[in-house]
């Protein structure tokens, strides 16, 4: 993987912040855009734009042939059956809610279990509360280890043949950890339950097949993947997606309208109620186009050695704790100085042009069995250096000497 070529086609990393190279190291929040997106996006407004699924007119098809070509190319990513099992959304968020609001509510009622782990972004935690609250059903989590995996014999205890979902993220966005995914599909549906997974930090970092997975549904969000922010995709099994109703109503997604009955579209187009996100699709399409061009495996390896990297460079800094197990985890350290807030650490790796991120990550649960109120996180991309990594560790040391009252 030729690194410069790849920072090259870029063009935000090529700035100065506060006076200094910019190192970008928020990619787990949203990722950079390289210029083949950016492009494919202009394109489509300079020559293609029009409305799709209606008229009969040039613009209208070729805007229509893009946006079904971008479903053919994310069916094609995550190595889905056919085009029609993906539905386009806003992104993970919203894929999850409309398994939750759709699939779930139908399904669930007193009596039946929900299992998710105390790991969970707010997105695949919330939806799942509120299921549980509308229909009587009980939420369970799957108990963390100490260094925050799970292990294979508590997801046997907790799924039972009273479990119906289980939701889990592939990758956890504090953590780094790695969920056995394809294990936890296995033991839900040898209960009779369907498994559905937060892949917004598994899709833009590693190779997703959701039928060796074997997954029931799999959502994920573009704009942490190279592509523009406001799309995203659900993957579902014909078979449940068949069964499901919609929960947004209106143009696109109907067959037929009478005054006080209507029947739906088939799928994928029932679930894509209103003009969709066209130009997002065909930045995605595009931003899939540009990841397999230098192939997810490399893509994987390359941000494997550079966690590592960063983990054994980080862990000498004194004071510092990292969460999470220091090998199989995907490109990101999460991390507290010392007694330092998070914000300041943030602020002044701002001051030197380094943007980390700092908080609770949308995982107050899980903050709170990490016992703190927030942390500083870095996270990686196949942009990133081991230079980066430098500069990190650098400033982070010299943090450590501002604020040295803070840390033993
Ligand atoms: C693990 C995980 N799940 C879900 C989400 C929500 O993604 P979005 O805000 O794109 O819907 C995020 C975003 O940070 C995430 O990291």
């Amino acid at each position: 993987m030729n690194i410069n070529a790849i920072r090259e086609q870029f063009p935000i990393l090529h700035q100065e912040i506060n006076g200094h190279p910019l190192v970008y190291l928020d990619s787990a929040a949203s990722s950079q855009k390289p210029r083949s997106v950016i492009d494919a996006v202009n394109r489509y407004y300079e020559l293609d734009n029009a409305n799709v699924h209606r008229g009969v007119h040039t613009l209208g098809s070729r805007a229509t042939d893009a946006f079904e070509g971008a479903r053919a190319k994310v069916a094609a990513f995550l190595n889905a059956e056919t085009p029609e099992q993906i539905i386009f959304t806003r992104g993970t968020t919203t894929a999850l809610n409309l398994v939750a609001s759709s699939y779930a509510r139908a399904v669930c009622g007193e009596g039946d279990e929900i299992v998710i782990t105390p790991m969970e972004h707010h997105s695949n935690l919330i939806p799942w509360q509120q299921v549980a609250k509308a229909t009587g059903a009980t939420l369970k989590y799957i108990p963390l280890q100490p260094d925050g995996t799970i292990s294979i014999d508590d997801v046997e205890s907790t799924i039972t043949p009273n479990t119906k979902v289980v939701s889990i993220t592939h990758v956890s966005n504090v953590l780094g950890v790695v969920n056995p995914i394809k294990e936890i599909a296995a033991i839900a549906h040898r209960n009779g339950a369907v498994i559905v997974v937060d892949g917004a930090q598994s899709t833009p970092h590693k190779r997703v097949d959701v039928r060796d997975l074997n997954v029931d549904f799999y959502a994920f969000s573009g704009h942490k993947m190279c592509a523009p922010t406001g799309i995203g995709a659900l993957y579902g099994k014909k078979a449940l997606l068949n069964k499901m109703e919609p929960i947004e109503f209106g143009g696109e997604m109907i067959d037929f309208v009478d005054l006080y009955e209507s029947t739906w579209k088939e799928i994928p187009y029932r679930f894509e109620g209103g003009t969709p996100i066209i130009a997002g699709a065909v930045g995605l399409g595009a931003a899939i186009d540009f990841l397999e061009s230098i192939g997810m495996d490399e893509i994987d390896r390359h941000e494997k050695k550079l966690t590592a990297y960063a983990y054994d460079k980080l862990s000498t800094i004194e004071g510092i704790e990292i969460y999470g197990p220091k090998t199989d985890r995907v490109g990101l350290l999460t991390f507290n100085l010392g007694d330092v807030h998070p914000h300041d650490v943030a602020t002044v790796l701002d001051s030197k042009g380094i943007a980390v991120r700092a908080g609770h990550h949308c995982c107050q649960p899980l903050m709170r069995w990490l016992n703190v109120s927030a942390t500083a996180r870095a996270s990686f991309y196949l942009y990133n250096t081991e230079d980066e990594i430098d500069r990190l560790a650098d400033a982070l040391i010299q943090t450590k000497e501002f604020f040295g009252h803070g840390i033993e």
